[in-house]
């Protein structure tokens, strides 16, 4: 077995980033606003640190993903209903966790829980409202900001058109009795407001350079 440290941490993100290169910027983009709202909620430093790893590796299940779905998603081809299928088992396939030791359960929730919602409708497991760990919940929030905000630099497919801020936020509200707990909700919704134009992400610089992870083979 090997030792989960913070080497294990770059390699994992890095093996990522070979398989995809935007699901991996996605990731730290959802560390760094994770870690953002842990600090606004009044989490402890060394607890914060240990959020941001987890939300470093909350989609690392998509590593079991295969290529072909990838280049789809990079092409912006359809999807089939097998593929989508495919995509939402990366909460219960993280097989390559299983080469270490000492990994921590933060970690381990994460990957697991991070696509449960408040009402129980979500997966991997359908837990619902304070079932799922406030740390998942944090994640989950920042990972669906990002995700809904942040635009994949290619075609975009219908139903995946990148939203501005405000619409994020209008979109956010409407889910928050299903999809979220609403007392997080409404603090996330401060620190958002509350971050200047400046803070918030710069857009990809280079869309050559991130649609060149991963060999589509054409
Ligand atoms: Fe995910
Ligand atoms: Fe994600």
């Amino acid at each position: 077995m090997k030792r989960f440290d913070e080497k294990t941490v770059k390699n994992l993100l890095d093996q990522l980033g070979g398989k995809d290169k935007f699901t991996m910027e996605h990731s730290l983009r959802v560390s760094k606003l994770a870690g953002d709202f842990a600090r606004h909620l009044g989490w402890k430093k060394e607890n914060i640190a240990k959020l941001k790893i987890a939300a470093m590796l909350h989609d690392l299940g998509k590593l079991d993903i295969p290529d072909e779905i990838f280049c789809k998603i990079r092409k912006a081809s359809t999807l089939t209903d097998e593929d989508k299928k495919t995509i939402r088992q990366h909460t219960g396939h993280f097989g390559i966790l299983e080469e270490y030791e000492n990994i921590p359960k933060s970690v381990k929730d994460t990957l697991k829980y991070h696509h449960e919602k408040h009402d129980g409708t979500g997966y991997h497991e359908g837990l619902r409202g304070d079932e799922i760990p406030e740390g998942v919940k944090i994640v989950a929030i920042a990972d669906y900001y990002d995700t809904v905000i942040v635009q994949r630099p290619n075609k975009v497919p219908v139903g995946m058109v990148p939203l501005s801020k405000d619409e994020a936020i209008r979109i956010m509200i409407e889910n928050t009795a299903s999809r979220f707990d609403p007392k997080l909700m409404t603090r996330f919704l401060e620190l958002i407001l509350g971050k200047t134009s400046k803070e918030e992400k710069e857009p990809a610089k280079n869309e050559d350079d991130l649609m060149s992870a991963g060999s589509c083979g054409d």
